[in-house]
């Protein structure tokens, strides 16, 4: 049920139909779900605690035609979903980012539509249901702005307010906004899905130097930054070297390893936690490479 992005096909196959972004504690996902049980839903939500919840929630009633991934929408939007096969995006009661200087962080920007545009299928829509108007009259501009939608902003929906934030904001007497937004046109850009490369290493010669200290580096490349953290010594001999990733809509942890191999030193991305071999991590190999280079350490062939 939950996506590893380490492991999955970019895009996913079975290819869903329908995304929720920021599903919270998945009862509307669970409702859409056994309402079309024959079409395959991803849900989208950057709370673990919430994916944990929903997860439980979707185990508990059964449901079996939903997958889940715990990050960023735009993520999930750009590399599990194929082009034009969206019928549907639900997105109910989005961080609205109150303040002028913030709605650079609000979704429903000009940019996030053009790229939906790209994986949406012909006629296919997304639909907002919120309780700010301000946000609600923002996503219609900006979508509009793009020329790729038309814009309907009928009532919303009665199952629409069934959401805990719906719920919520009911009691607070708060009024509600929607918007159906259907794709009229297509952005030229198709958006490819991230280049993923099969576990980026080098094989050098030489002796590993013993590291008394490793200095916190900040490796920067086109479209993010790595960050090495700390070197760990493993035994019997070599290091591993703890290293956060943030690059384009995707933060991860990963181990980088160099360690004696059968055809020599394997400096390189570890399999620990099935991760995702990105640029961001090519860069944070191709920068430890050159460092134990400047140890004395040979290359002997470069995968990356
Ligand atoms: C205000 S809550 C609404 C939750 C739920 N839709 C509801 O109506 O009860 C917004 C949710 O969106 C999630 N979220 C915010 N930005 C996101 C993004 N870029 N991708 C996925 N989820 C996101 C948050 O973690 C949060 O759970």
């Amino acid at each position: 049920m939950l996506v590893r992005v380490g492991e999955c096909p970019f895009p996913l196959d079975p290819a869903p139909e329908v995304l929720e972004v920021g599903f919270g504690d998945g009862r509307f996902t669970a409702a859409l779900a056994r309402l079309h049980p024959q079409r395959r839903i991803l849900g989208a939500e950057v709370s673990a605690a919430s994916v944990a919840r929903a997860i439980r929630r979707f185990r508990r009633e059964g449901i079996a035609n939903v997958v889940v991934y715990h990050g960023q929408a735009t993520f999930a939007l750009r590399n599990l979903v194929a082009p034009r096969s969206l019928k549907q995006v639900y997105v109910n009661f989005p961080d609205p980012w109150p303040k002028a200087k913030h709605q650079e962080n609000r979704l429903l920007r000009r940019e996030f539509f053009r790229r939906l545009s790209t994986r949406l299928a012909e006629g296919g829509e997304l639909l907002l249901t919120t309780d700010h108007e301000a946000y609600w009259r923002f996503a219609q501009d900006e979508a509009l702005a793009s020329g790729l939608y038309t814009v309907e902003t009928p009532p919303p929906p009665p199952h629409h307010l069934t959401t805990k934030y719906a719920l919520k904001w009911k009691e607070q007497g708060r009024s509600f906004y929607h918007a159906v937004f259907r794709k009229k046109g297509e952005d030229p850009d198709p958006w490819p899905p991230l280049p993923r490369y099969p576990m980026p290493h080098a094989l050098m010669s030489g002796k590993l130097p013993l590291l008394e200290s490793f200095p916190k580096t900040v490796v920067r490349f086109e479209g993010g930054t790595a960050v090495l953290l700390e070197a760990a010594r493993a035994l019997p001999e070599g290091y591993y070297f703890l290293t956060h990733l943030d690059e384009e809509d995707l933060v991860q942890d990963v181990l980088l390893e160099a360690r004696p191999s059968a055809h020599g030193l394997y400096v390189g991305l570890a399999r620990f936690g099935a991760p995702l071999a990105t640029p961001g991590v090519k860069a944070a190999v191709a920068w430890l490479v050159g460092f134990l280079e400047g140890q004395g350490l040979k290359v002997i062939q470069r995968s990356y």
